[in-house]
């Protein structure tokens, strides 16, 4: 019997300001493309069905489930992972630094996810209110803190307050 050949895809992207170029089949999924082909393992996958948010990248700066994406789609898009907003190595983002303030995080699984879509949801709201986080965050689920210190962590990143309850 003729065994069925899979042809393989370029994929050349933009990943958190450097190019970067992988090959893959045309059914791989976005996540597994930048995990085991890219090497971004900040990119995590939980219940690959859209459902959990944990694998939120941001394509041309829009949040998107990298594990509903098509690789193969986000040819010659830029993408961004966590791995992608810290302004330089060993430094935090105001983000990052804010969950690390407000105890926003305890395994931490969901947080790269949670990240991206705030990146995304802070470019386009300026001054969002505690329902508009909460509204943003019931894409994501997160099985630790209860939601509380996230909320907190982004509403002050929001107003510009650097002012935090441990600093
Ligand atoms: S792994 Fe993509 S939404 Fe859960
Ligand atoms: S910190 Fe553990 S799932 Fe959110």
């Amino acid at each position: 019997m003729k065994r069925l050949r899979h042809t393989r895809h370029t994929v050349a992207i933009r990943l958190n300001g450097i190019d970067r170029t992988g090959e893959c089949e045309p059914r791989t999924l976005l996540s597994d493309f930048l995990r085991y082909e890219l090497g971004a393992t900040g990119v995590h996958v939980g219940c690959e069905h859209g459902v959990c948010g944990a694998c939120t990248v941001t394509v041309d700066g829009l949040a998107q489930r990298s594990c509903l994406t098509l690789a193969v789609v986000a040819d010659g898009r830029e993408v961004r992972t966590a791995e992608g907003l810290a302004p330089e190595p060993g430094v935090l983002s105001e983000l990052q630094a804010a969950f690390r303030r407000h105890h926003a995080l305890q395994c931490g699984f969901c947080t790269p996810g949670i990240l991206m879509s705030c990146a995304d949801f802070l470019a386009r709201v300026a001054r969002p209110s505690e329902p508009d986080v909460r509204q943003m965050l019931s894409g994501h689920l997160c099985r630790c803190t209860g939601y509380s210190n996230i909320v907190s962590a982004i509403l002050e990143v929001a107003s510009g307050n650097e002012d935090s309850p441990d600093a």
